[in-house]
Order: C-alpha cells, then structure tokens, then sequence
C-alpha cells in the first residue's frame, strides 16, 4: 500500500515539473490572403474536409485540444505537427515551386487513396477528422485535376 502511494505521489511530481517545459502553439499568422484556400481558389466543400481533417498538422494554424495545453501531452502534439507541417503546409503552397507543388498533390492522392492520412492515433481523439469514401472521392478528384 505505501508503495502504491509512493508511486502516485511521485507520478503527480513528475507531472507537475514537466509543466516547466514551454508549451509551443502552432499558430503563426498567415499573410493576408496567402492562405491555400485564397490562393488556389480551393471549393468550399473542398476546403472544409481539409480544414477538418488536415489543417491541425499541414497548416500554420493548429485548433488545439485542452490537453495541448499540458505536458507532456503538448510535446507529443508538437512533434507531430511540426513532422507534418515540414512535409506539407498548406499555408506554404505559394512559395513552393511548380515541380514541388506537382509532387505534393500526388502523394496527397497517394496517402488519400491508401488510407495513410489523417494518422490513425489523431483519429482516435479525433473521430470527426475520418474522411468518408464520399470524400475521398471528391479529395483525390480535386488533387488529381491540379
Ligand atoms: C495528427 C497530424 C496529422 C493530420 C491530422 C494529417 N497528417 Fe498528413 N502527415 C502527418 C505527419 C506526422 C506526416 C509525416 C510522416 C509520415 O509521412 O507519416 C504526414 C505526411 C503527409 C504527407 C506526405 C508528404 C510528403 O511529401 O511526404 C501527405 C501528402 C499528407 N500527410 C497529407 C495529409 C492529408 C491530405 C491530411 C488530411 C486528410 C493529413 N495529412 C492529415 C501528420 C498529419
């Protein structure tokens, strides 16, 4: 029993010092109307699936949750996020050059098609980010055309 309690009382010291860890927020301002969607003239059906499902990690803009607030649940999004984001933003497709912007359409088709996006393990916190059969029609579709 005092062992139990030993080990509860230093779980909750150790939660508390790791709050010393600075927590980053995804949420640098984007240029006016540089954004994707002002730039690409993206639908808005198109955008909304995106916005739902892609934004939190390929984006300059990331919709926290109340445990992004908290360590050390705040580095674990930040890593996924900032792995995300150096491989796709959304809000970056301006500067990428023609040949880069060709290449990331057709992994989106391709990581659409195979099911690799959104990641599994966003989509068990985040059940309304699953993109329907419908919606990958129109994604893929959308991608395919650009
Ligand atoms: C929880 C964060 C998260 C969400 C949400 C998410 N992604 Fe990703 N995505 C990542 C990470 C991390 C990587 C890099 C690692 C990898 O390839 O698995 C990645 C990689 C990619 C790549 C590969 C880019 C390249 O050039 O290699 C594409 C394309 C992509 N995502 C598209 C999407 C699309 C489209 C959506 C929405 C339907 C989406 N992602 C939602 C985290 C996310």
């Amino acid at each position: 029993m005092k062992k139990l309690l030993i080990i509860f009382i230093s779980a909750v010291i150790l939660i508390l010092v790791v709050q010393v860890i600075p927590v980053h927020r995804n949420e640098s301002p984007i240029p006016g109307g540089k954004s994707f969607v002002n730039q690409f003239n993206v639908p808005n059906n198109v955008n909304r699936i995106l916005e739902r499902s892609c934004y939190d990690c390929h984006s300059n803009q990331t919709n926290y949750p109340w445990y992004g607030n908290i360590q050390p649940t705040a580095l674990l999004l930040d890593n996924h996020i900032s792995e995300g984001k150096k491989k796709l933003n959304f809000d970056e497709f301006q500067d990428y050059g023609k040949r880069r912007l060709r290449t990331k359409y057709t992994e989106i088709v391709k990581q659409i098609e195979q099911d690799k996006m959104p990641i599994t393990s966003y989509l068990w916190l985040h059940p309304e980010a699953r993109i329907s059969e419908t919606e990958k029609k129109l994604l893929i579709q959308y991608f395919q055309i650009q």
